[in-house]
């Protein structure tokens, strides 16, 4: 085996995750974050400071890396294609991060492969005739830079458009949403496919986030083969090379609908690490390294939760209740190690296996409103 290097842009939860998978697998890690105590830090073998867009700084960790990967995808596309072009390896390509960064392209070119989708139209400025053409009640998002829900708006109508993003955006029909849905999807180069299984993603009203996943989701033979086609599609289409969570929609008539994809492991696959064979980490390293991707079966049915900054406190965080969760048997406690809290900041989350989804499902509504991630007292 050769002496293989991992270098990760993004050292958070996610390139933790991953830094700790490479480790594992006997590999040496090199990470690029703007803190140095980010959460990958504490795993990696260096960690270089640095800005996601500072060309500079992804060189020098391109420089020393057998491959370059990434945990968030909000980083210079345009930096990354110089580098490439120097000789060093990276994936996915930078093509596809720049297609997926900007929703709107993301939407146009999916739906040009025949992905169904909820309708939407892209606007350059906010003008209020066009949106009451468009038709309310929608849903504005940014087409760049919007994560963890806070690129997106309800627009229930004109009245909501003062608060709303002035320009470079897309609408799109608000879906009366039955479940939401994810799906992991990997193919490495040499085009091998493998999906996880289909998950139902339960979220926080309060700020659009996801907090709970169930594994598998408890939906109809019919929707999970079909969202496994479209999820499919979706990765073949934008020929991904890495891990892709793909997000969708069952409305309330039943139709599936593409939401997004992320072209990296996601919140809805942290589940895989201990309920599938392959974790969805070792899966993208897998990928990117054009190794034998590995089996995604699902060894027990799996709920999962974020523990996500109580509302209310800000500064270094304490756990509540982690004797507690630690006493319940199936239970995988993760906590990532991030300097400071702050309300809904994901903070960690909990796994648990379980004979059905139904048990896992109850030990977590028992378990989760006791474990409260607060601030030190000062
Ligand atoms: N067309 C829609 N109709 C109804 N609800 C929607 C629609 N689009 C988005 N939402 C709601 O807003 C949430 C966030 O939207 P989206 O996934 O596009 O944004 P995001 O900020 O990239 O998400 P995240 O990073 O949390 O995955 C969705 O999970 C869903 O709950
Ligand atoms: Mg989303």
């Amino acid at each position: 085996m050769e002496k293989i290097r991992l270098g990760i842009i993004g050292g958070g939860q996610l390139g933790k995750m991953m830094a700790q998978v490479a480790q594992r697998l006997g590999f040496s890690v090199w990470v690029l974050d703007p803190y140095e105590k980010c959460p990958a830090s504490f795993v990696a073998d260096h960690t270089i400071v640095g800005s996601f867009h500072d060309e500079a700084a992804i060189r020098e960790l391109a420089r020393h890396c057998t491959l370059t990967t990434y945990d968030i995808e909000h980083i210079s596309t345009e930096a990354i294609k110089k580098i490439e072009n120097e000789g060093h390896r990276f994936a996915p390509s930078p093509d596809l991060l720049a297609l997926i960064q900007d929703k709107g392209r993301q939407k146009e070119f999916l739906a040009r492969c025949g992905i169904p989708m909820p309708r939407f139209a892209l606007y350059d400025t906010l003008e209020r005739e066009a949106l009451r053409r468009f038709g309310f009640p929608c849903i504005q998002k940014a087409r760049k830079g919007g994560y963890d829900g806070k690129g997106v708006l309800t627009i229930r109508g004109e009245e909501d458009l003062k608060g709303a993003f002035p320009e470079n955006f897309l609408v799109e029909e608000r879906v009366s949403i039955e479940k939401e849905l994810g799906i992991m999807v990997a193919r490495n180069q040499r085009g091998e496919v493998v999906t996880y299984p289909l998950t139902e993603m339960v979220f926080d009203e309060r700020a659009h986030i996801c907090d709970m996943v169930l594994a598998p989701a408890r939906v109809s033979s019919q929707v999970e083969k079909e969202a496994r086609e479209i999820a499919i599609a979706c990765v073949e289409a934008l020929q991904g090379v890495g891990i892709f969570g793909v997000e969708l929609f069952l409305s309330t008539d039943g139709r599936l609908l593409y939401n997004e994809i992320a072209p990296r492991p996601h919140n809805s696959g942290h589940y895989t690490i201990e309920a599938c064979e392959t974790s969805q980490f070792e899966q993208h390293i897998r990928a990117v390294l054009n190794l034998p991707l590995g089996s995604p079966r699902l060894l027990a049915p799996a709920v999962m939760f974020n523990l996500l900054g109580e509302v209310g406190h800000e500064g270094p965080a304490v756990v509540e209740g982690f004797e507690e969760a630690l006493s319940i048997p199936g239970l995988a406690f993760h906590f990532y190690r991030k300097p400071v809290t702050k309300p809904f900041r994901k903070m960690g989350h909990v796994t648990i296996t379980a004979q059905t989804v139904e048990e896992a499902l109850e030990k977590a509504q028992a378990i989760r409103s006791k474990i409260r991630i607060v601030s030190e007292a000062l």
